[in-house]
């Protein structure tokens, strides 16, 4: 029998006390990801960066379950573009997904199969809402701060990379001059013009 559980989490660096599971992310899993290709390829040459990490709880993975955790996404950028997960669609399309941030600055980018976008600031104290079917991915937009956010999501939900893998988002987040910018991606196509 399941047994309600508990975890902390410890500040100032916003971690969880427990956890079940720990994934890290390096620069050398997310080629193709990064638009400046060549940016990527120095970088990855000087060292193969951790970009982000994930601490999740083991609980089935069946409808009825949460599936829940902390995503760390570290400072940094590839040419212009901030450090930021993959990005997934889930599996289950009629799944959604609340974010809470808890340290740093950053944005939710999110698009849907239609092509319809959306990016959400992220800061401390902000709770996001990701709909069904809205794909999504974080970015740490701020200098020098992990981006940390507690997310939940439903057990059955499963992920879908590919299409994220192929086409990207629609749009990027890069900085430039200082300034955050949100661009189109030269790299996406819209839905209806994929072969
Ligand atoms: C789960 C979810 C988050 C992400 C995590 C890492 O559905 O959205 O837990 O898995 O932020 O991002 P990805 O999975 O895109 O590498
Ligand atoms: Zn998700």
């Amino acid at each position: 029998m399941d047994l309600p559980s508990t975890f902390d989490v410890i500040f100032p660096q916003a971690l969880p006390s427990t956890y079940d599971n720990h994934t890290v992310r390096k620069l050398s899993s997310m080629k193709g990801q990064f638009a400046d290709q060549q940016a990527y390829a120095r970088l990855l040459d000087k060292e193969d960066v951790v970009l982000y990490e994930v601490y999740e709880f083991k609980r089935p993975q069946e409808a009825g379950e949460l599936l829940y955790g902390i995503s760390v996404v570290h400072p940094g950028k590839v040419g212009d573009e901030y450090y930021m997960t993959k990005g997934h669609f889930h599996a289950v399309r009629e799944t959604a997904e609340v974010y809470y941030c808890l340290k740093g600055q950053g944005v939710m980018v999110m698009e849907t199969p239609e092509g319809d976008w959306a990016v959400e600031e992220l800061r401390p104290g902000k709770v996001l809402y990701v709909p069904p079917c809205w794909a999504h991915r974080s970015v740490n937009t701020g200098s020098q701060e992990d981006l940390v956010t507690f997310f939940v999501y439903p057990g059955h939900a499963g992920h879908d990379y590919g299409t994220i893998e192929q086409y990207g988002f629609r749009k990027l987040v890069i900085e430039v001059n200082g300034q955050l910018q949100i661009v189109d991606n030269p790299r996406w196509q819209a839905p209806g013009e994929r072969p």
